[in-house]
């Protein structure tokens, strides 16, 4: 059988996380970041404000080479759930991407379960979910490979195969985050074979290579590039560097020009 391995767009993700303190500064970074991207030919830019920004946010950051995301939502649509926002909300303020199961979030008490309840809603509501998954620890037998697959399995456990045009992952090792430097591209380039084949047996070689697989954790302008063509991922999750426009802006650069 002979498979097509489409050539995927490569996606660069600011997560924002619980920063910057204002709607100002936040209106500020969205303008610096909108003025130094100014055209991408290979890469798709998505902005995760915190969801109080997002709406003063959009209208300037709605470009054509700039979407916005929310990073995380609420599976219901309605109802009594105090402080929570949910799928169908961010769809109808123009979302097209959700974070879903961050670590940060895992750490708060998300299950997989609850994670694989946040893909679907998102799905189902029309927009892009980008499951994080990434093991806390390596250990020599291999346990954070079984941890890594369920989190992939579970977290997918509520989709067809259809759905997959609708997904990203970001394989994000715990351990990486906030730190001071990524793991190697060797190992990224080792989880991102690992995953496929996860996905692959879950939906079939051609549709498992179709879902772009990203890298996050201690990103930064300077280690960017080496980290795609060596990991060989469809893109990253920057967190930190994504708060400074010039450090982010040469992120989607130096990745739009391979
Ligand atoms: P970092 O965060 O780039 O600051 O390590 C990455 C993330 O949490 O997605």
């Amino acid at each position: 059988m002979i498979y097509t391995i489409l050539m995927i767009k490569k996606i660069i993700m600011g997560n924002w996380k619980m920063n910057p303190e204002s709607l100002e500064e936040a209106k500020k970074l969205g303008d610096e970041i909108r003025k130094k991207i100014v055209k991408t030919k290979r890469t798709t830019v998505v902005l995760c404000p915190p969801a109080v920004f997002f709406n003063s946010l959009k209208p300037k950051i709605a470009t054509k080479n700039i979407k916005y995301g929310f990073q995380n939502v609420h599976p219901e649509s309605s109802g009594s759930f105090t402080g929570e926002v949910s799928a169908r909300m961010a769809k109808n303020m123009k979302a097209e991407y959700v974070i879903v199961g961050h670590s940060e979030r895992r750490l708060m008490g998300e299950t997989n379960e609850i994670v694989g309840k946040k893909v679907s809603s998102v799905i189902k509501n029309g927009m892009t979910a980008v499951l994080c998954v990434g093991e806390k620890e390596i250990d020599e037998n291999a346990h954070h490979l079984i941890f890594v697959r369920d989190q992939i399995v579970k977290g997918l456990s509520g989709l067809k195969n259809e759905d997959l045009t609708k997904l990203v992952i970001a394989y994000e090792p715990v351990f990486a985050i906030g730190a001071s430097k990524p793991i190697s591209g060797h190992e990224i380039h080792q989880r991102n074979i690992f995953i496929k084949k996860i996905l692959t047996g879950l939906y079939g070689k051609e549709k498992a290579f179709s879902v772009p697989i990203l890298y996050g954790g201690s990103v930064n302008s300077e280690n960017a590039k080496k980290i795609v063509v060596e990991g060989s991922v469809d893109g990253l999750l920057v967190g930190r560097d994504s708060l400074k426009a010039l450090n982010f802006a040469e992120i989607v650069k130096s990745i739009d020009s391979l």
